[in-house]
């Protein structure tokens, strides 16, 4: 194409946003543009941007600010902010950085195409409505590219929890299912292209209801039962839950179903019940352990991952201690941890913050013991026989990289299978951030 422009796109936050900017990067390809993985070549860049913490949304300022020089160089450079940053902020990123061109938030991607050409024309396109439609439904791709093995595929968005501390709610709005089949197609669509493992994303994903084909609102056990009929597609996993969505069905599907990968993200934020009420979280430590319990009776070898927040305003080091005794009690395979951010706006802005220096010396703490707990189950894995799913040829020669059922990366040695193939290895070794294997014969 002769007048093929070059469009950059950095991705920030969560798997919803990196999901988003391929899609946006689809619709946008439908307009002439090429993706590039540097900002200097770019006739567009776009920021995809994340409003969790506040230092999320600090880094988009200096990073718009560091393309200064580049639009001076190249007044036809487009740049524009997309994600929950251009949410929550809308016009007042103009105001602070007038060289933007392009605000859209999360729920006006499908106006992309319109608002490119728009800013085409010298305008500039502000968008961040909460329009009442599917906007993956309107949104165009390119026929059929290669895809990697390993996809997310967005089935609900949104958040109706309002947990003190998040912005969530406000910027990617109330929950929104997408429906059954239309999933369905897209994972179809994806298989053709080559993938074999989908991760299923939404903010509260196991709150999922999208209507189902028989007319009815549908789990999201359900969605993954239809999902595992879908020939081609070897595993499936979800995330992020909410420890209060998590149904009987859900539960008995990680017993039964095959494609479901034993790995749960399943945030509690605090082992302290008082700080759990302060947080709006509505359930306690106890609940919490005891729905574990019943997950691991449906699934012995399921791998826990939880998100953590440190310092939320009035957290005692008595409360804290609660969230280490959790901890210790769950044995996590992952888990993020955050120092509490302060979100205007939000039922917690209004509150009394910890001692900062407080607050980082328990994360450090907290870190401490969730990366001794990683590591334990990282190493317990060595010896066993597991399958990994090939995603690229690794550093040494012969080697490939992929990932186990339980989402560790392993590098597998002298090994000649394909990217996208399904591996049975032996674990060897555990390192920092992978393990080791080596092929076993089928
Ligand atoms: N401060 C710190 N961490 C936060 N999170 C959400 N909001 C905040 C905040 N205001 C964390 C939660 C959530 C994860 C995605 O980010 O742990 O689960
Ligand atoms: Fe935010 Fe998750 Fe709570 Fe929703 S459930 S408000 S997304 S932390």
């Amino acid at each position: 194409m002769a007048d093929t422009k070059k469009l950059f796109i950095k991705t920030y936050g969560c798997q919803m946003n990196v999901y988003d900017s391929e899609r946006m990067a689809e619709a946008l390809g439908t307009q002439g543009y090429e993706e590039t993985q540097t900002p200097d070549d770019a006739d567009m860049i776009l920021l995809n941007t994340c409003h969790i913490r506040e230092k999320a949304a600090e880094k988009i300022y200096s990073e718009l600010g560091r393309y200064k020089g580049l639009k001076a160089a190249k007044p036809d450079l487009k740049i524009g902010v997309a994600g929950c940053v251009a949410q929550a902020e809308g016009a007042e990123i103009v105001k602070r950085q007038p060289m933007v061109d392009l605000v859209v938030g999360p729920q006006s991607y499908h106006r992309l195409a319109e608002m490119e050409a728009k800013i085409r024309s010298g305008a500039r396109a502000l968008d961040t409505e909460f329009p009442p439609e599917d906007k993956f439904e309107h949104l165009a791709s390119r026929p059929k590219a290669k895809r990697a093995p390993a996809a997310f595929l967005t089935v609900q968005e949104g958040c109706d929890k309002f947990c003190a501390f998040c912005v969530v709610p406000y910027t990617r709005g109330a929950e929104v299912s997408r429906p059954v089949q239309r999933i369905v197609d897209e994972a179809k669509d994806l298989v053709e292209r080559g993938v074999r493992d989908i991760t299923l994303l939404g903010q509260n994903v196991n709150a999922y209801h999208g209507s189902g084909p028989d007319g009815r609102d549908w789990t999201l056990a359900q969605l993954i039962w239809e999902l595992d009929k879908v020939d081609g597609l070897e595993r499936l996993r979800f995330t992020t839950s909410h420890p209060n969505d998590m149904g009987d069905d859900l539960i008995e599907a990680h017993g039964n179903c095959k494609k479901l990968m034993p790995y749960l993200h399943l945030p509690v934020q605090s082992g302290s019940n008082k700080i759990l009420k302060r947080m709006n979280r509505s359930h306690t430590a106890e609940s919490y352990l005891k729905l574990i319990e019943r997950i691991r009776a449906a699934r012995p070898d399921i791998l826990m991952s939880g998100d953590f927040i440190v310092g939320f305003p009035e957290e005692t080091e008595e409360d804290f201690q609660a969230t280490l005794d959790l901890v210790e009690e769950v044995r996590y395979g992952y888990a993020y941890s955050f120092k509490y951010s302060t979100r205007p706006g939000t039922p917690a802005a209004e509150r009394a913050l910890v001692d900062p220096a407080v607050a980082s010396e328990r994360l450090q703490r907290l870190q401490a013991l969730i990366t001794r707990d990683q590591r334990a189950i990282q190493d317990d894995m060595i010896g066993r026989d597991l399958s990994v799913l090939v995603e690229r040829p690794g550093r040494d020669p012969g080697q490939m990289v992929g990932k186990s059922e339980y989402l560790h990366a392993v590098h597998i040695e002298n090994c000649d299978a394909a990217v996208g193939s399904l591996v049975p290895v032996t674990i060897t070794g555990s390192g920092t951030n992978s393990l080791s294997a080596q092929r076993r014969p089928i």
